[in-house]
């Protein structure tokens, strides 16, 4: 049997920055794929609010709810108790008070037993990262394309690609670590610019679209696996076509059904020795209905 294995905690993704390893993490939003990704190593689990449009169909993350990522989130826990899970803030749960933001960061922990929190934003969002924080909660910060707030980006669209915009993000990422966040990810932003702040950073900085130079990789599981298919961003790599299968296997279902090849004898249950002929006598009994 191979060997239980330990979940990393915050001062092992130090160790891994300082040693130059890099972090595999993927989101996920159930117990199935949390099963999954603990099975096949990974070092974290954002259970993302990218569940909005992954598991709900929304067009974006703004609709999700606090509750809506509190039960993805122990579902995922449940699934991956030796993963380093990281439950993601939604939308108004953190924006309006500081004090919404410890008690919704708070439900994290206490409701779903995750062991860090992300939010979006970056220096206008340092009030409640201090609070959440000085809370003893651990806080990964998130900049560049912060989907929450696409809106004002103009859509979901790379950041960081000129000299104003990428001066933004270095800003930002200094203003984060300043306020003690102890990761930070960098989404869609170029290589150039995720190298100059993940090397500039003491803390870990992983990126999702933020090329090969940051301390670790973020992709979401339904893109990698071939699931998700409204839209493909740029950065994804599809490992598996999950779609193709499923639509394939439900489809030999159907056609067999429709044919009578299924259910077969191996599919049904047989009756318990001499029943069955005690079971044709009693039916002697009924009517067809008129
Ligand atoms: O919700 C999510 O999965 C995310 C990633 C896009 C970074 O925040």
């Amino acid at each position: 049997m191979a060997a239980k294995k330990k979940k990393k905690m915050i001062h092992d993704f130090y160790k891994m920055k300082k040693n130059g390893e890099k972090v595999v993490w993927i989101t996920s939003y159930d117990y199935p794929t949390g099963q999954f990704a603990e099975a096949a190593d990974v070092d974290m689990i954002l259970v993302g609010d990218s569940l909005g449009m992954c598991v709900y169909g929304y067009k974006g993350t703004v609709p999700v709810t606090m509750d809506q990522c509190i039960v993805h989130s122990e579902a995922v826990r449940r699934a991956a108790p030796n993963v380093f899970v990281i439950g993601d803030m939604p939308f108004l749960s953190y924006q309006v008070s500081s004090a919404d933001a410890v008690v919704n960061a708070g439900r994290f922990l206490k409701d779903a037993d995750c062991d860090a929190i992300k939010l979006e934003g970056g220096q206008r969002v340092v009030p409640q990262i201090r609070a959440i924080l000085d809370a003893g909660i651990v806080v990964c910060g998130h900049i560049g394309l912060t989907p929450q707030s696409s809106g004002q980006l103009g859509g979901h669209k790379a950041q960081g690609r000129t000299v104003e915009s990428a001066k933004v993000l270095v800003d930002d990422a200094l203003a984060l670590c300043e306020a003690g966040i102890q990761l930070l990810l960098l989404e869609a932003v170029p290589p150039e610019v995720g190298k100059y702040i993940t090397e500039l950073l003491p803390i870990p900085v992983y990126g999702i679209g933020a090329g090969i130079h940051t301390d670790g990789q973020l992709l979401i599981v339904s893109d990698l696996i071939g699931q998700f298919q409204a839209f493909t961003p740029k950065f994804v790599k599809k490992y598996a076509n999950v779609a193709e299968v499923v639509t394939g296997a439900i489809r030999d279902y159907g056609n067999e059904v429709r044919s009578g090849a299924f259910p077969a004898n191996e599919h049904c249950y047989k009756m318990i020795e001499g029943e069955f002929a005690k079971f044709e006598e009693m039916v002697k009994q009924y009517k067809k209905p008129e």
